[in-house]
């Protein structure tokens, strides 16, 4: 344990910098807490009554990193919605430290569970360019996955490269970059509760 044992505010770092503050600037709103929980909600009766998540083993494979915090809202909604799956998580990475894709994805973490013979719930943060969703899927049924149910909080359609639809979205999302409910901009916002537009300087 480090510190003092006096209460208060943390202390500066003892170079005088301070790390991990909230940032100055506020994203502007986008989907608030409420309206995030309400359709979650609504998502998980509509995976819950799913037949291909029930007719044969299935597990929910969660993308790193953005979609952990709807992950872990999503899968509590679907164990009281009467679905209990196994979770494993998968890394792919399309985005580096900026707000332009890439346009190749890499495996960066590749899921301990076995996936063949199974179906897979992908739960991933956002559809974009589809590239990340596209790759995803190939690479489920490589693995020798049956069926594929996708899942997304935001789909951005404007920007779709690959032609590819979610079998479940929480919300279309305008032609913005956002950060929050686990989406992050150079590793800051994640913990946000709500989802906001940030305009980051070019
Ligand atoms: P795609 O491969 O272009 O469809 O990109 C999908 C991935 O890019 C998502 O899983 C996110 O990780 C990331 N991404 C796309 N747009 C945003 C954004 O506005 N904020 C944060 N991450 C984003
Ligand atoms: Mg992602």
């Amino acid at each position: 344990m480090s510190g003092s044992a006096s209460s208060g505010p943390p202390s500066p770092a003892s170079d005088g910098a301070r790390h991990n503050v909230v940032p100055d600037a506020l994203p502007e709103p986008l989907f608030t807490e409420s309206q995030i929980a309400e359709r979650v909600g609504e998502l998980a009766g509509a995976i819950a009554a799913d037949p291909r998540l029930t007719i044969r083993p299935a597990l929910a494979l969660v993308a790193l990193s953005g979609a952990f915090i709807f992950a872990g809202d999503l899968l509590r909604a679907l164990y009281k919605r009467g679905l209990d799956l196994p979770v494993d998580f998968i890394g792919l990475a399309s985005y580096g430290t900026g707000t332009t894709t890439e346009g190749t994805v890499r495996l960066t973490r590749n899921p301990a569970l076995e996936v063949t013979d199974h179906t897979v719930l992908l739960i991933d943060d956002i559809i974009d360019s589809g590239h990340t969703l596209n790759f995803a899927t190939h690479h489920f049924f490589d693995a020798g996955a049956v069926e594929v149910v996708t899942c997304v909080l935001l789909d951005k359609p404007a920007r779709r490269v690959i032609s590819i639809a979610p079998d479940y979205t929480g919300f279309q999302c305008p032609d913005e970059f956002v950060v929050g409910y686990g989406m992050d901009f150079a590793g800051e916002y994640r913990g946000l509760p709500w989802v906001g537009v940030i305009r980051p300087p070019l």
